[in-house]
């Protein structure tokens, strides 16, 4: 019985080749409406950002990182020749900050956690500015070379009204501030920075995948450069390279028109929020009721990190509750509760919302042993499941490897959608259309690049010739250094304009 429903758990992820190509299809629809006018499922922001580095650039930079699982705080030197040296601390944000009463708790943890790097790593120019604060009769800090551009890198969707401005549309990814919403994200950090009197001045604004985008352009640059930053950690987003023209919605801010091109952040997290063709298994429907956002990020709570494991236990319950399955089962209750029936402690996390990590996924999927003596042993020791049976074990792992492909192939409609807008693989060369990923879920899942490609094989317009010519490479820490290019974009910007 445990293999048939194990089976019948399976074929509800399915998510057939016809179903890609549908997918991709909707999603090319829903980009092209994004590009004409404001409020749509997917949000399609210009980020004033209208050319990609090609690994000369040069300078000392920081960035801070809000978004993923750490925020980091960096220092960057780019060295101009394609490389460059990183500096950074992380940590993770405190949950109840996530969920603060106002936006200021939360940036003044931040303007905190930049003074403590700064001491660390960078107090010979701290000493230096207070010096100068304190000798020149100007208040304009600003001017002096001891203060630090800053790329700040605040992964949620943020309306753009030029390189260092912009308001935030919503939250995502279980964050929670409503006093927020509306407000620019860079002068709520400036001013606890201010407060704090740190030599840092917030330069740009920058989406983690814009970022990727141009970490990977700067890292390795083709003859074009990369035409997607993609993220499949915690959350799940993509930017690109987009014609000026075919961006139809106004634009308030100044930017530069001689390229001709415009980096859009997609905001595909909230690809096809109404349903017209995402898969909708009655565990989706679940997870999205019991989410702080319900109906929006619906693509983003089938593909990332923060949501497959929850997708995942609550498949695992259904499994557990079923009476006429053996599932984890303790052979020797004759109990009626069916959670005293089964050979889980009672504290497992298996129990809790959002208690299943991500991780474990990878360590079903990385387990090829005939025994699967690591998945046990995991399953053992994080998930507090008493010495689980290999049938059983081989269940969680045929569930498990379901939800991540399924996620997979959905990551491939989005990146052919984007690879077919861009017009890239028609052009008549045999060029790779580069494209930069990062994020815990394509770095850490086995295979998860693998299954992508298997995907975009079989869509229309891509094919295996196409498929050949897409090369998705990981740009680790890509955020990071893309937020320092993008501050190096920033400062050239205020020269121009003084
Ligand atoms: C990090 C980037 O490497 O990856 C972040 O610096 C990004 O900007 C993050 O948000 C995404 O991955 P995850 O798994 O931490 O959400
Ligand atoms: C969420 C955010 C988006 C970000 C993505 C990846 O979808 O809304 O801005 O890029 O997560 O971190």
């Amino acid at each position: 019985a445990l293999e048939a429903q194990t089976k019948s758990i399976v074929a509800q992820f399915d998510y057939t080749d016809e179903d890609v190509n549908k997918g991709v299809k909707e999603f090319l629809r829903q980009m092209g409406e994004g590009l004409e006018k404001d409020g749509t499922s997917m949000s399609q922001i210009p980020t004033y950002v209208t050319a990609v580095p090609n690994g000369t650039e040069k300078g000392l930079y920081m960035a801070v990182d809000l978004g993923g699982t750490n925020f980091r705080v960096c220092s960057i030197q780019l060295n101009g020749d394609t490389t460059f040296n990183l500096t950074y601390t992380k940590v993770a944000i405190p949950k109840e900050l996530m969920v603060a009463k106002t936006a200021q708790q939360l940036f003044a943890f931040l303007a905190k956690q930049i003074e403590l790097f700064l001491r660390t790593h960078h107090e010979e120019h701290f000493e230096a500015h207070v010096r100068r604060r304190l000798t020149v009769s100007s208040p304009d800090g600003y001017m002096d070379e001891n203060v630090f551009r800053l790329g700040f890198t605040f992964s949620f969707p943020v309306q753009q009204s030029g390189i260092n401005k912009g308001t935030l549309i919503r939250w995502t990814k279980g964050f929670d501030i409503p006093d927020a919403i509306g407000k620019d994200v860079c002068a709520l950090l400036q001013i606890e920075i201010d407060r704090l009197h740190l030599p840092v001045r917030v330069a740009a604004l920058v989406n983690d995948t814009v970022g990727t985008l141009m970490a990977r352009s700067y890292t390795s640059p083709g003859k074009t450069g990369a035409v997607l930053g993609a993220i499949f950690g915690t959350g799940t987003n993509g930017a690109y390279i987009e014609k000026l023209e075919n961006l139809k919605k106004p634009l308030t801010g100044e930017y530069d028109k001689s390229t001709g091109d415009m980096v859009i952040n997609t905001e595909w997290g909230s690809f096809d929020n109404q349903l017209n063709v995402l898969p909708n298994t009655s565990w989706d429907i679940q997870l999205d009721k019991s989410s702080v956002n319900p109906g929006i990020q619906m693509y983003e709570k089938r593909v990332s990190g923060m949501f497959l494991g929850e997708i995942l236990r609550l498949a695992l319950l259904d499994l557990l509750k079923d009476p006429k399955v053996s599932f984890f089962k303790d052979e020797n209750s004759s109990s009626n509760d069916w959670k005293s029936t089964t050979n889980i402690a009672e504290d497992s996390s298996i129990y809790t919302e959002w208690g299943i990590d991500t991780a474990i996924m990878s360590v079903a999927a990385a387990d090829n042993t005939p025994e699967l003596s690591v998945l046990r042993q995991e399953l053992e020791s994080t998930l507090h499941i008493h010495s689980p049976a290999h049938d059983d074990a081989e269940a969680f792992k045929a569930i498990a490897g379901a939800v991540a492909r399924r996620a997979a192939r959905l990551a491939a409609v989005a990146i052919a959608a984007v690879v077919l807008q861009t017009g890239q693989l028609s052009a008549s060369n045999d060029e790779p259309v580069d494209i930069g990923v990062d994020g815990s879920l394509v770095e850490h899942y086995p295979y998860f690049r693998e299954m992508i490609y298997e995907a975009l094989r079989i869509i229309d317009g891509v094919g295996e010739e196409g498929a050949k010519r897409i090369r998705i490479g990981v740009a680790k820490d890509g955020s990071g250094v893309g937020a320092a290019l993008i501050a190096l974009v920033a400062a050239g910007m205020e020269k121009s304009t003084t």
